[in-house]
């Protein structure tokens, strides 16, 4: 655990044009992983212990030791920039103002899997964040780090950016490749996974931005730079976004394993004269924590022994004005709405739920509905095609573990107690 910040990928944030060439230096690290064997690159990110940082945390440099060699196959990185996870905000400002890491670690990723063609696929809806990257990989082709012959060593590397058209279901992987080669996003089948069979069904890696862009520093700094932060299993630094009801929010990158009570302390407490009721670990998709979990290091094992997840470390935070069932209500329409309808579970469970919790937010439930939405989100979870429905039901269970009494509440006096206009009858406000 610590309470210091690790600034890296943040480090510049602040610099005037931090996202220009000038600033970024001269991509001295893929300069370095270029003079080396792709096998020793791939090694050294296995030796750092970097997992990724997209969500589920799996080991980077395995992932890449998965691409089959002298296959005589096209190989191919597709980074996951689709980031529409509800709270989880840290690849579009890493985009925006520090492109260059992402860049120079597409070049070393693409170098150690033997891949000539690298895709950025980008969340369709952030405009700013499409033509910034666009600026990026045109400075770096106009410097010669991209196209043929990069830095004399014979390496060849195409960069495409292409933008989605917004849909949450295509940042899972398979979806996001069936997108990028011009089909409705869906997800596909696994195995085969990417990594035999991925975009035009050939060995494919897919990681997430900030794990793509953690790459230079390992390369530049050695693994055990990188290793000698973070705990047992999560080695590391990682973007921390804190959102909500909190004094300072933004983005802190600190070692994993770091808490929420010290990352608090960093942005000035919960706004002043309230306290923290609940909060997501990862995003919308974690199971959330209450008070009683402020002291759980941030790290995929600890989180994952308390019941939620590290996911994408968006720390979103509510306060006790904050209604759950309300929250719960607007996470469980936004699963709706993006369910891509290829399953049943998920397509009709998530329907099925937002009703359910539309009439127990106003108040016009009955305690059989928590029985109902446990049971809708019992046959969703473990029962979908992809993870997107699993996520959905993460708010579900917490919330009807957590919260019970606040469920039971509105019924009892036919509303929503955090209703300016029933408020008295709520009687902690
Ligand atoms: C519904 C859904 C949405 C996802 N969205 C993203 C996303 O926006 N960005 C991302 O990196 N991973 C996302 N993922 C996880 C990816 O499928 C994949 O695990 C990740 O890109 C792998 O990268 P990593 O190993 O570097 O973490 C999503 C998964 C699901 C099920
Ligand atoms: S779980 Fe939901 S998003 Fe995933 S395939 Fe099924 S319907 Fe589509």
């Amino acid at each position: 655990m610590s309470t210091t910040l690790t600034p890296v990928l943040t480090a510049n944030w602040d610099q005037p044009n931090s996202f220009t060439l000038d600033v970024y230096g001269e991509y001295e690290a893929a300069k370095k992983a270029l003079g080396m064997e792709p096998d020793a690159v791939i090694q050294a990110v296995k030796d750092s212990g970097l997992r990724g940082r997209g969500g589920a945390g799996f080991p980077t440099g395995m992932k890449w030791g998965f691409i089959p060699q002298g296959d005589g196959k096209p190989h191919y990185l597709v980074v996951n920039a689709d980031e529409s996870e509800p709270g989880t905000c840290k690849d579009i400002p890493l985009m925006m103002a520090n492109p260059h890491a992402l860049v120079e670690g597409v070049i070393i990723t693409s170098y150690a899997i033997r891949a000539n063609h690298a895709f950025i696929y980008v969340r369709g809806e952030v405009l700013h964040v499409i033509r910034r990257l666009h600026a990026a990989v045109r400075e770096a082709y106009e410097k010669g780090y991209l196209g043929s012959d990069i830095f004399g060593s014979g390496y060849d590397l195409e960069l495409v950016v292409h933008s989605g058209a917004g849909a949450y279901i295509c940042g899972e992987e398979t979806a996001l490749l069936d997108s990028l080669e011009g089909f409705r996003g869906q997800p596909r089948l696994k195995p085969p996974f990417p990594a035999v069979a991925g975009l035009y069904a050939s060995p494919t890696v897919v990681n997430n931005v900030e794990s793509i862009a953690s790459v230079p520093s390992i390369i530049a700094n050695g693994a055990d730079w990188f290793a000698g932060m973070g705990t047992e299993k999560s080695k590391g630094f990682g973007i921390f976004s804190l959102s909500g009801h909190v004094t300072r929010p933004g983005q802190y990158e600190a070692p994993l394993g770091i808490t929420l009570r010290e990352l608090l302390d960093m942005a000035g407490g919960i706004r002043a004269g309230h306290q923290i009721k609940f909060w997501t670990p990862g995003g919308s998709s974690t199971p959330i924590f209450t008070d009683e979990h402020l002291d759980v290091p941030l790290d995929f094992e600890a989180v994952g022994a308390k019941g939620s997840m590290l996911g994408t470390r968006a720390l979103q935070i509510f306060d006790e004005t904050t209604c759950v069932v309300r929250t719960v209500l607007r996470w469980t329409e936004f699963y709706a709405h993006e369910s891509c309808g290829k399953c049943t579970p998920c397509r009709e469970g998530t329907y099925w739920l937002k009703q359910v919790l539309k009439r127990l937010e106003k108040g016009q439930g009955t305690e059989d509905d928590l029985t109902t939405i446990t049971d809708i989100a019992d046959n969703i979870l473990g029962r979908s095609f992809c993870a997107l429905g699993d996520g959905a039901t993460s708010p579900i269970h917490s919330s009807v573990k957590y919260f019970r009494e606040e469920y039971l509440k509105h019924f009892e006096i036919g509303g929503c107690p955090f209703d300016p206009k029933k408020s008295t009858l709520w009687g902690e406000q």
